[in-house]
């Protein structure tokens, strides 16, 4: 059952009818973040989620409710399904599965050093460093794969992410793939499979939440 769900949007357009599409306390939420992009990601990180779950679990988005524990995992306690989100400007990934999921997306972008040294072991560095080329692209690869193990386990931030060793299966199997200018990995119970994976734009999102 295990499936990914990932939506591409553009990351800085100015949108209200998105808005309208968000229960009060998403839009709320939104409103109060300064940074448009991020209030974007966030707007079609949530409503991916209702897609996603309402798809998952044949039934109608607005029948969703979504809860938080006090770690800050969000969960839903009617639907007998387990899911994981993560969003950024442009992107955002939801995976769905029965037992517990972690997902993270970050767009490639030049690896940062300094996260390289402080929460990467000593495999990840001796990994991310080898060879000539590719650096920048095995750096996210292992940092979405430590966020996707993270977010699996729920704990969150209180994790140690050094004691996050992604070469190791302790936190769940990891798959890692390629999107656009995107990477993103999912933790879970078992590999994801490619055809597990349903790619969407904003205008199919748009129109599917029209229709409800
Ligand atoms: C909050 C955290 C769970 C993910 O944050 P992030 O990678 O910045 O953002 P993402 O978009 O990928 O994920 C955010 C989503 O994770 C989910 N989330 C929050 N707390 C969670 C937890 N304890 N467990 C699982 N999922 C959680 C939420 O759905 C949240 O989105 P929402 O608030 O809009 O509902 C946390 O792991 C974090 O901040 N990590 C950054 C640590 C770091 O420095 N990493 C360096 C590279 S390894």
């Amino acid at each position: 059952m295990l499936k990914l769900y990932f939506l591409s949007f553009r990351p800085d357009a100015q949108d209200s009818a998105l808005y309208a599409l968000l229960p009060e306390d998403v839009q709320r939420r939104c409103a109060r973040i300064k940074r448009p992009v991020q209030s974007r990601a966030i707007a079609m990180g949530h409503l991916l989620t209702r897609y996603a779950l309402s798809q998952a679990a044949g039934c109608a988005p607005e029948e969703i409710i979504i809860e938080r524990a006090p770690t800050g995992k969000p969960y839903s306690p009617n639907l007998g399904l387990e899911w994981s989100l993560s969003h950024t400007a442009g992107a955002a990934a939801v995976c769905v599965d029965r037992a517990p999921v972690g997902v993270d997306v970050e767009r490639l972008a030049p690896m940062r050093r300094r996260v390289l040294a402080r929460v990467f072991t000593e495999r990840e560095r001796e990994y991310v460093l080898s060879g000539q080329g590719g650096q920048d692209r095995r750096f996210f690869e292992v940092w979405t794969r430590k966020e996707a193990a993270v977010k699996r386990d729920g704990r969150g931030l209180s994790i140690n992410l050094l004691e996050v060793d992604t070469f190791s299966d302790t936190f769940g199997t990891l798959t890692t793939f390629r999107e656009g200018g995107y990477i993103v990995s999912v933790c879970a119970a078992n590999p994801l499979d490619e055809k597990d994976i349903v790619c969407l734009d904003e205008s199919a999102l748009f129109h599917f939440f029209k229709k409800h």
